[in-house]
């Protein structure tokens, strides 16, 4: 009896993990709290404060601070979300001072490819 109750957990925990691997679009897999990347940590230390530590957004002093993985910025172009690291776009801080430019090149692909799932460029 207990044999059976086992493998009925089982069976449950892993239709979970395949719902949440199958169903989940592939964009938002990355953990960043999890990642050992230098991105990663740059994010954290940048970027986590109003963003969120996921990225997904958060709410600040009664305004909403976007999702970096879904809904505007997965709609923006790889140029869009460069220069609104570097220049900033209040109340969002520009990054030029504080980042290189190698950095600010690095945050774009990882809010590209490691947040949002797109291939490439
Ligand atoms: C002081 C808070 C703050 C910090 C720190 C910050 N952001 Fe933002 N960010 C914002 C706000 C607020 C917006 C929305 C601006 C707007 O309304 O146009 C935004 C917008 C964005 C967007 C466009 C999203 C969209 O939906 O259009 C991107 C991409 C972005 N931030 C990336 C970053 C990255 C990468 C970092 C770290 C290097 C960072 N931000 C740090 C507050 C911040």
């Amino acid at each position: 009896m207990k044999r059976l109750k086992i493998s009925v957990v089982c069976l449950f925990l892993a239709c979970a993990v395949f719902a949440c691997s199958s169903g989940k679009a592939k964009r938002s897999e990355l953990v960043i709290a999890n990642s050992k990347s230098y991105e990663a940590s740059l994010f954290r230390q940048n970027c986590a404060i109003c963003h969120g530590q996921e990225a997904n957004g958060k709410e600040m002093d009664g305004r909403l601070i976007p999702s970096l993985r879904y809904g505007t910025a997965a709609q923006k172009s790889e140029e869009e979300i460069y220069l609104q690291i570097k220049e900033g776009k209040l109340p969002m801080p520009a990054f030029k001072n504080q980042l290189t430019e190698e950095e600010i090149n690095r945050m774009v692909q990882f809010v590209r490819r490691d947040l949002q799932g797109k291939e490439g460029n």
